[in-house]
């Protein structure tokens, strides 16, 4: 329900040119609430007023929008809204300049991607980069034109503000990110960057740009599909050494194996565990698709503090690197695991349910999609599983799993007072003709009998009515709901 603030908040900035003149004359306490409608309803006109008259030295997207979860919340912003704020950076100068920080980061990011009325974190990030570069043209132009006319003395060098961003960069747009943070080192424009994304980057490019980026504002770098191989990652990752903020490092599908290495190979592995090992407030690594075998005591046992997230989804881990986990100081520590993709059926079973056992205090969110568990593995695991009494995410998506053993696994989850979410596979008793013991391919690719797998999820829907857990999603679907990022548990 809206507040009756909203409510006039809404009627106020849907005449546009007028509430523009009114600005001047209304109360600072009510800039908030006016942001907060026009940008939700794409009243662009206002909101740049808004920005170019704030009267506060911050405007923060997370301060001042609602969370996308939030119950209440209407509908998506608008692209237009977005650029709107970012463009009004560039509007003449303010009369009488409050603003000193505009944060515009973690605002929708994981759901906006694919819609085409939402702007993309990707978009977001030329957009910021664009005005940086014009606001840095316009302010030469007005000092040229004070030099024609002799107004030197009279120029006002304009107080910077801070643009805190989340930036997204791959190959097409490299070049303009590049120029702008180069250029906001000492423009009127200065970008402070939260988290990196870079997507397809080669080692110098990325580095080039670690180079130019803030070293107290950087949470996470996420290096993805770089290819980067150890050798490649030797390059970057000691250049993150500066960062004294950074909690969060993803580098999957870093083409790294570990597997026989070489001697060369071997010294750049040592190389890459020491430079891991110099980024002093770690919280969070993933190492997805590497291929790490045998080597994770190494990998970690150099970093400088406990893990708080560890994903090695598809690391082709072996029993050995799940029993150092186990007795190593990040399992007590763990809130988010993610060990998808690795066989925990066979010898890895034992030492999995006694790092779940180790981690039942802290962990929130287990992954272990496509593991090749079944009914069998998950019932002796369902006592440690049980004990993670804060466990609010379960992903089981891809396992090997019968509509009975489910039922079983429902009943027992009902014991979790904090569980949200869970993604299970569908029942291997739901597909036609399904090899024994079937592939992770027949899993995912099998034809399925639709038929019996309706009838199965209505069972499990009147089995959670029964139990009232009705506010726990048992989902099928692997996508479409909200991502457990670390940042947000
Ligand atoms: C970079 O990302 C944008 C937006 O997703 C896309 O249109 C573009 O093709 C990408 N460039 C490359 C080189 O992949």
């Amino acid at each position: 329900m809206k507040s009756l603030l909203a409510l006039c908040a809404l009627q106020v900035t849907q005449h546009q040119a007028s509430a523009c003149r009114a600005l001047a004359s209304l109360p600072r306490e009510l800039y908030p609430a006016l942001f907060r409608a026009a940008f939700m309803n794409g009243r662009t006109a206002v909101l740049q007023a808004l920005v170019q008259t704030w009267p506060f030295p911050c405007l923060s997207f997370r301060q001042l929008l609602p969370q996308p979860n939030q119950m209440g919340w209407p509908e998506k912003p608008s692209k237009e809204s977005v650029q709107a704020v970012i463009l009004a950076l560039l509007a003449a100068p303010r009369r009488k300049p409050h603003l000193r920080v505009l944060d515009i980061t973690g605002f929708l990011d994981a759901s906006c991607g694919q819609d085409p009325t939402t702007m993309s974190m990707w978009a977001r990030s030329v957009v910021v980069a664009r005005t940086c570069l014009s606001a840095q043209t316009q302010a030469r132009a007005a000092q040229r034109l004070a030099k024609r006319r002799k107004l030197e003395r009279h120029v006002l060098v304009p107080t910077p503000v801070e643009v805190h961003t989340d930036l997204l960069v791959n190959r097409t747009s490299y070049n303009v990110l590049k120029e702008a943070l180069l250029t906001s080192i000492c423009g009127p424009l200065r970008l402070r960057c939260r988290d990196l994304w870079a997507e397809e980057l080669s080692g110098p490019s990325t580095v080039s740009l670690l180079e130019l980026l803030d070293p107290a504002c950087l949470r996470q770098v996420d290096l993805r599909f770089n290819n980067l191989g150890l050798s490649g990652l030797c390059m970057v990752v000691p250049h993150m050494a500066k960062f004294t903020h950074l909690l969060s490092l993803k580098l999957q599908y870093s083409n790294v194996d570990v597997r026989r290495l070489t001697s060369e190979a071997e010294s750049s592995f040592q190389r890459f565990v020491s430079a891991i090992g110099q980024l002093k407030c770690l919280k969070e690594l993933n190492m997805g698709s590497s291929r790490l075998s045998g080597r994770l005591h190494q990998l970690l046992g150099g970093l400088q503090g406990p893990l708080e997230s560890l994903e090695l989804p598809f690391c082709a881990l072996l029993s050995g690197d799940l029993s150092y986990l186990a007795q190593s100081p990040h399992a007590t520590h763990l809130k988010k695991l993610d060990l998808s993709g690795n066989k925990l059926s066979g010898d890895l079973l034992d030492p999995f349910q006694k790092l779940l056992k180790e981690a039942s205090a802290s962990l929130l969110c287990l992954d272990i999609t496509e593991c090749q568990l079944m009914d069998v593995h998950l019932a002796s695991t369902l006592p440690t599983l049980c004990s993670c009494i804060h466990l609010r995410y379960l992903g089981l998506y891809g396992n090997p799993v019968a509509s009975a053993g489910l039922k079983t696994l429902l009943q027992h989850l009902q014991a979790l007072p904090e569980l949200q979410l869970v993604v299970h596979p569908v029942p291997v008793d739901c597909y036609k003709n399904l090899p024994w013991p079937p592939s992770s391919a027949s899993l995912l690719e099998g034809s399925v009998d639709e038929e019996k797998l309706a009838g199965v999820q209505s069972e499990l829907q009147q089995l959670i009515q029964a139990i009232e857990r009705r506010d726990v999603l048992w989902t099928m679907d692997i996508y479409g709901h909200n991502s457990f990022d670390y940042f947000s548990l």
